[in-house]
């Protein structure tokens, strides 16, 4: 008998982070161990899907869940918390009926088979993928319609910001701060056979100012894109979307999506004048891109998370179930685009499963030398994301603080700068972790420069797993002594 592998956690475990929905609350937090940086002052924003059912009826994908916001406030003199669900209609008409009423785009089916679902086009904003502050507003995002709009004191919602004249107009999860004009810089993609990818930038004031809207042929799935001072990139991955299967109710819309391995992927770069060049690189899929910058006159380089195929289940999977040794796993990728002769070179920079890159935000289109990893504990294996990984993009080493094997990584980390930082990595990062021993949250701070253990703060108890956070620094929401 061949004894299987030994894995560095147990799937049991990893199953907790899905088992129940948010509860809505404030508190201050006990600090457990370390101690919380004086210097560290500001809020950090998560966000992600908290409730993955609707009376026992589960959602069939976790990227359905419903978006629940929590706020963690540094005051300076401790750390208190705050966690509330988005607002939406779709939420409350579902909650009122106690059932599900809304097709989700990536797993979820009403209930009752194919005729139920049968010519249903309509989605549920989940407004569950980031949350940023900008230009006075609290933002929820969801890609494939508009923001809602949060109170950053309360985390009331105020309602949807529409971006055009169109309502729920498409805007991304991942739009870019610009650290030069302090504008945050936003695409959105309304896509079929063709498709249309309009181009936003909110002022730090607030105001929303249409740019250029392009024309691509093909279907796109963009989840991100980069910019640099002359440049905008999009990666349209080589997806293909059959709408039949949705169309006609037997499958919702994220698993009717293949990578077509003899397409190539397509690179699109749009300049401020309205230029576009498009290059061709190999066939794959990229949700998150970690920054991209002009290295000289004509080459441009872009850092990225890139899979060898779509991470997508099957209908009807239980997404509990998964074997993650089964699925792609991502690799941390350099593109390095030669604008002249129009040609790309694809180079692994590292074999280590990874998801979830940040950079220090005053980096964004900038030469950035370290990149921060959610990654598996072990190499190469496809695994949970359980560590923190620095790369170095300048040596080709990396660091790694692991939480394995009890504990693993409940959303992405967000590298905060020190106050007049000295250096690149002069900062810290903010994780949040589920730690399966003591079954409950905790948010860790690791120093950047060294990952070494700074502080960690145990949450009230166990928000399932999220997705993308934000840090501003220097706001803290009025809270109780
Ligand atoms: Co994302």
């Amino acid at each position: 008998m061949v004894a299987s592998p030994r894995k560095p956690y147990s799937l049991s475990d990893w199953q907790l982070g899905y088992q129940a929905s948010a509860q809505e609350g404030a508190a201050w937090l006990d600090v457990i161990a370390g101690s919380v940086p004086n210097d560290l002052v500001g809020t950090l924003w998560r966000n992600g899907p908290g409730r993955l059912e609707i009376n026992g009826n589960r959602y069939g994908h976790p990227f359905d869940g419903d978006g629940f916001i929590q706020a963690l406030s540094f005051t300076g003199e401790g750390v208190h918390w705050r966690g509330r669900y988005v607002q939406t209609p779709e939420l409350q008409a579902e909650l009122a009926a106690g059932k599900i009423l809304y097709r989700g785009v990536f797993g979820t089916q009403k209930p009752g088979g194919m005729l139920a679902n049968l010519l249903d086009f309509r989605f549920k904003n989940p407004a569950n993928t980031n949350v940023i502050y900008h230009g006075g507003k609290l933002l929820a995002l969801w890609e494939a319609s508009s923001p809602y709009w949060l109170d950053p004191e309360t985390l009331a919602t105020l309602g949807r910001l529409e971006i055009s004249q169109n309502p729920q107009q498409p805007f991304t999860a991942h739009p870019r701060l610009d650290p030069a004009s302090g504008d945050l810089i936003a695409f959105g993609v309304r896509t079929g056979l063709g498709s249309t990818l309009h181009t936003y930038r909110i002022r730090p004031n607030g105001e929303i100012v249409t740019g250029p809207a392009h024309q691509v042929p093909g279907f796109c799935f963009l989840h991100d894109f980069v910019i640099t001072p002359r440049y905008q990139i999009y990666f349209q991955n080589p997806v293909s979307f059959n709408p039949l299967p949705f169309a006609l109710g037997m499958q919702s819309a994220g698993t009717c999506i293949q990578v077509d391995p003899k397409a190539p992927t397509r690179i699109w770069i749009f300049d401020e004048q309205g230029q576009r060049q498009v290059l061709e690189t190999a066939p794959g899929f990229i949700f998150h891109h970690v920054n991209a910058y002009e290295a000289d006159a004509t080459t441009v380089i872009v850092d990225s998370i890139y899979y060898d195929d779509y991470l997508g289940l099957e209908p009807g999977q239980d997404f509990l179930a998964i074997d993650f040794e089964d699925l792609p796993a991502g690799h941390l990728c350099r593109f390095s685009l030669d604008l002249a002769a129009g040609t790309v070179t694809k180079t692994e920079l590292s074999d280590r499963a990874c998801e979830f890159p940040a950079i220090n935000p005053n980096y964004v289109g900038q030469a950035h030398r370290y990149v921060y990893l959610g990654a598996a504990d072990e190499r190469p294996a496809n695994a949970p994301l359980q560590a923190i990984a620095k790369f170095d993009t300048h040596t080709h080493t990396s660091q790694l603080h692991t939480f394995a094997p009890r504990g693993f990584l409940a959303g992405d980390p967000v590298f905060v700068s020190r106050p007049a930082e000295a250096a690149e990595d002069d900062g810290w990062l903010l994780v949040l972790i589920l730690n399966t021993e003591t079954e409950r949250n905790e948010l860790v701070i690791l120093d950047a420069v060294t990952l070494a253990h700074q502080a960690t703060v145990a949450l009230p108890d166990i928000v399932p797993y999220g997705l993308h956070g934000s840090f501003t620094a220097g706001f803290v929401a009025a809270v109780e002594r």
